[in-house]
């Protein structure tokens, strides 16, 4: 019989993140001060962050040592077993091997909690009591809400409406581990009341919950901010995965052809693909695959230009794919793809032709997550379908040209409470989104003014 998951033991846990940032063909642009245009130092993102996480924001280190009591915490489920998708495989009548990260296995339900940890592990240590952040599908604020209860932190987190109406269990998952959860645009803030005031239906998005969880943090005592993805240091949590999934290749022989993983602002995709890249910098030939929906193509459509992380234009400019700080995407079930840039190292990989960029539409992912879960029998989040429509893209391919290709993808968390998205495609009631070019070009002209790169 052919092996259908490797486990690792305990001991073997990667005791180092890989931070990618040491490798890199072309070195990163800074992050800009929006006040001054110059590049942004250490000490501007000192009101938001503890000085730990901002040492590795900046770091150039290869490796970085994870704190003990941060692994004695991922322990509780980790290393996650890489397992291999038999039934999908003869369902496809694919030459094609096909693995995934189940990264669902967290008591959060996703990759998240991954970064979630060490970032509540730091704010402790530096004597922070309270965090704030924003959620979209609602997995990184439970992320936080978890880690929080694990380091006795309060936690507040803005949840994007769209997605707070329609998850409502995330909200009761986050209370139950003591986090407060809001609907952003919420009363609680300035920049939301502003927001509500204009408009009283704003769906919210990834950008204003941010603001708002900025001007909580810089108003607030003893309050830092977190942020679930597109910072460096939310990277380097990550690739934890991707370096389990090395030593699971290793046990088995082999060496991936393709790996794969979907990207809102980038983390799970960046944990399971940085370790590879490296090695694709190195010389070694795998594709490396990024996923976004039609409805938000950041990478896939977007400009590589200087913008602010946030709606409130409160953050440092970053350099990354964006489709202005202002656009709103379409209400897709995929809450947690639905931002507006992308990690200024993704970015920076993508300029380099080290990924390939690849946009999917709502339905063809439901389609690819239904028979996923009807082969393998797993039902995976809404942004873990764009991950599995590629992979399944890939082994068609293979099947095709005839090719053995080995493929990867990050199972970047479980969609059993998102139910609805599969219900609502069941009953034939979702549509495709693709994001129009007036309305892009229209959104694009926020950032018009700023530094070009
Ligand atoms: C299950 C899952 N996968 C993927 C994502 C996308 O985020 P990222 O690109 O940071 O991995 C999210 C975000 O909420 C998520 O919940």
């Amino acid at each position: 019989m052919e092996t259908q998951k490797v486990l690792l033991s305990e001991k073997e846990i990667p005791r180092q993140w890989y931070n990618i940032q040491a490798d890199m063909p072309t070195p990163m642009k800074p992050p800009l001060h929006p006040g001054t245009g110059q590049p942004a130092k250490p000490e501007d993102f000192a009101p938001l962050f503890p000085t730990s996480l901002i040492e590795q924001e900046f770091s150039t280190e290869r490796w970085i040592d994870i704190p003990e009591p941060v692994l004695e915490k991922l322990l509780t489920w980790r290393p996650t077993p890489l397992q291999r998708a038999f039934a999908l495989e003869k369902y496809l009548k694919t030459p094609a091997k096909i693995y995934f990260k189940n990264e669902s296995l967290s008591p959060a339900g996703s990759h998240k909690p991954n970064t979630a940890i060490a970032q509540a592990y730091y704010n402790k240590a530096a004597g922070i009591k309270r965090l704030a952040t924003e959620t979209g599908a609602g997995q990184w604020g439970c992320a936080l809400s978890l880690a929080c209860s694990m380091f006795d932190l309060e936690c507040k987190i803005y949840m994007v409406k769209v997605s707070y109406d329609q998850k409502p269990y995330r909200q009761l998952m986050m209370k139950t581990w003591g986090g407060q959860c809001v609907s952003s645009p919420s009363q609680d803030t300035n920049f939301g009341r502003k927001i509500l005031a204009d408009d009283p239906d704003c769906s919210g998005s990834l950008g204003i919950a941010i603001g708002e969880a900025i001007e909580d943090t810089v108003t607030s005592e003893n309050t830092k901010y977190s942020l679930g993805s597109v910072l460096n240091h939310v990277m380097l949590h990550q690739t934890i995965i991707g370096l389990e999934a090395q030593k699971q290749f290793d046990v088995l022989g082999i060496y991936p052809d393709v790996v794969i993983g979907c990207v809102g602002g980038g983390s799970n995709f960046a944990g399971m693909s940085f370790p590879f890249i490296r090695d694709k910098i190195h010389g070694k030939e795998v594709d490396i695959v990024a996923v976004e929906p039609t409805a938000c193509p950041t990478i896939t459509r977007g400009p590589f230009a200087y913008d602010f992380g946030d709606t409130a234009e409160t953050t440092p400019l970053l350099p990354m794919f964006t489709l202005g700080h202002n656009f709103i995407p379409k209400p897709i079930h995929a809450g947690g793809l639905r931002y507006h840039g992308m990690s200024p190292l993704v970015s920076q990989l993508v300029v380099d032709n080290l990924i390939q960029p690849r946009a999917y539409n709502q339905l063809q992912t439901y389609q690819a997550g239904l028979l996923f879960a009807r082969t393998e029998g797993l039902i995976c989040a809404p942004e873990t379908n764009h991950a599995i429509a590629a992979a399944i893209a890939e082994a068609e391919k293979a099947r095709d040209e005839g090719k053995q290709k080995i493929i990867v993808f990050s199972l970047s968390g479980h969609g059993l409470l998102d139910l609805t998205g599969y219900e609502n495609y069941l009953n034939g009631n979702l549509t495709d989104y693709s994001l129009g070019e007036e309305e892009m070009q229209e959104s694009l002209k926020s950032i018009q003014s700023y530094p070009r790169i």
